[in-house]
């Protein structure tokens, strides 16, 4: 279906005529596969032959850093800022003071919580309409298997406290959970996106919570699910399609295709982190004088075991 169908990152080169525009892009760290392939779309996207210079900061997950890295690039009168948040908090004055630099901010994936006038455009998830669907997804699964009545113990295992990606989907999840009288969440903990964290987490779960108690694990994302599919493991339960426990997890990542296909997990809601093709063409935009739009969602589906195979060939990350 279209739905399906790999979204177009990147067209011809632009031309420019004044030189290089100097781009500076803050990024959040390193915390998950998906972070690395949204990173490299940009350091590929807006490279010297497109006419770019990319000044690229890693915010090393540091809310701070991440705003200092602001007021650095202000400094350096760059011609664009794209900023990644981790949080949606804290940004105020840094963009105030890009506004009065007269630098345009572009925002990508999570979102900021200033008046949207100090910004030039979001691009991004919706992060709560994916929460949606693993929900969604699961009301299928369990009515397609006779279950639909029977009591549900749901862990669900929370992405970094404050970034939009985490919040949208939590109230997702929580919306449809609340939906359902005989549905129960037995515990949900931060475990900040990283599989380390995961895994630590949900030994720390299982300390706590009977293995046997646990129905459904739903993880706001890929990596923090494939960490707790080893901590399952050492505490010898039983998961994913060929086992007992239903996972459900966020991204859509290459390895989530593998596990998929592997009888380890159930379902994975894509988010897309090929952003910078977008970005790029807000600021093409800019520059010709078109006006754009203040918020533009990527396209994303939902995959799940009984399909990854038919589309594991056609993932570019
Ligand atoms: O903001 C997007 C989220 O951040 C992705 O789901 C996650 O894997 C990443 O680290």
């Amino acid at each position: 279906t279209e739905e399906n169908e790999p979204q177009i990152v990147r067209g011809e080169a632009p031309e420019f005529e004044d030189g290089l525009i100097q781009i500076g892009l803050i990024q959040t760290g390193k915390e998950s596969d998906w972070r690395d392939a949204n990173t490299e779309d940009y350091l590929n996207t807006f490279v010297e032959e497109r006419g770019y210079n990319l000044i690229y900061v890693d915010g090393n997950s540091s809310p701070d850093r991440q705003i200092k890295a602001m007021y650095d690039l202000i400094q350096q009168k760059v011609d664009y800022i794209i900023v990644q948040p981790i949080v949606e908090t804290g940004w105020d004055d840094a963009i105030e003071k890009a506004n009065q630099s007269g630098i345009p901010v572009i925002v990508a994936d999570r979102q900021i919580k200033v008046d949207e006038s100090k910004y030039v455009t979001w691009i991004g998830s919706d992060f709560h309409e994916e929460g949606k669907k693993a929900i969604k997804w699961l009301e299928n699964y369990l009515t397609e298997n006779g279950r639909s009545k029977d009591p549900l113990n749901i862990v669900v295992l929370e992405g970094t406290e404050g970034a939009t990606a985490a919040i949208g989907r939590a109230e997702g999840i929580a919306e449809g959970i609340a939906a359902h009288d005989n549905w129960k969440v037995v515990a949900s903990e931060c475990a900040n996106f990283t599989q380390g964290e995961g895994q630590s987490v949900m030994e720390e779960i299982l300390g706590k919570t009977d293995a046997d108690k646990i129905d459904v694990i739903i993880s706001e994302n890929d990596n923090m699910i494939f960490g707790a599919m080893k901590a399952l493991e050492q505490a010898g339960a039983s998961y994913g399609p060929n086992g007992r426990i239903i996972m459900i997890s966020f991204d859509a990542l290459g390895e989530a295709f593998q596990k998929m296909m592997a009888g380890k997990l159930h379902a994975s809601i894509e988010c897309n982190p090929l952003l910078a093709g977008n970005v790029e063409q807000v600021i093409m935009d800019l520059e010709a004088g078109i006006a754009v739009d203040k918020k533009y969602y990527t396209r994303e589906s939902v995959y799940d075991y009984t399909n990854a195979a038919q589309y594991i060939d056609e993932r570019v990350y």
